[in-house]
């Protein structure tokens, strides 16, 4: 078994963080690692059912996801957060906590992913439908020093995907 890491992604809402993690995570697991993904709008459904959008409930379901991330990531286990956790200072709190921690940045412009819409939201969220909606009406603090940046407006997800997978081989955890 090799070495557990939490690798926590952060972005905006149709930045491609589901996706890419999705991808990074068949690539792990086809090279015979243990992975579990911790999905924003899965854990919104179990783990973190209840909670708001409020600054107070971001938080606390990004702590919970990062509590997860550390049981899982001390005991082997790639374990893959695709919340937007849009606040820095939380992420930072996560960083501290978590010994093999790497935050990677899902980095699209808030333009693009208002263009893609894939979840319809952006439209509502525009029309004043949807408050306190994470670029549109609610902050989005970006990493000033993340362990890697993706930009998937101008990457193929494969390529993105790629280069998380480089990151954890340059860090030593493949
Ligand atoms: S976080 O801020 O607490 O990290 P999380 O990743 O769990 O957010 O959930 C974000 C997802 O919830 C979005 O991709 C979107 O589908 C949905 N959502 C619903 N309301 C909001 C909102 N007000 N702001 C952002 N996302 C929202």
């Amino acid at each position: 078994m090799g070495k557990g890491v939490t690798l926590w992604f952060t972005g905006l809402s149709g930045a491609g963080k589901s996706t890419i993690s999705g991808i990074v995570a068949k690539k792990l697991q086809e090279i015979g690692r243990n992975v579990e993904v911790l999905d924003g709008d899965e854990v919104r459904l179990n783990l973190s059912a209840g909670l708001s959008f409020s600054k107070a409930d971001r938080d606390t379901n990004v702590r919970r996801i990062g509590y997860v991330c550390r049981l899982l990531s001390r005991n082997g286990v790639i374990a893959i957060s695709a919340a937007i956790s849009p606040y820095r200072n939380t992420r930072e709190e996560l960083r501290a906590n978590i010994v093999d921690f790497l935050e990677i940045f899902v980095d699209c412009p808030l333009d693009v992913c208002i263009e893609r819409d894939v979840k319809g939201l952006y439209a509502k969220a525009l029309k004043g439908e949807i408050p306190a909606f994470t670029g549109v009406s609610d902050p989005y603090e970006a990493p000033t020093n993340p362990d890697l940046t993706i930009l998937t407006n101008t990457e193929s997800k494969d390529e993105s995907a790629n280069r998380v997978v480089q990151l954890l081989y340059e860090r030593g955890y493949l």
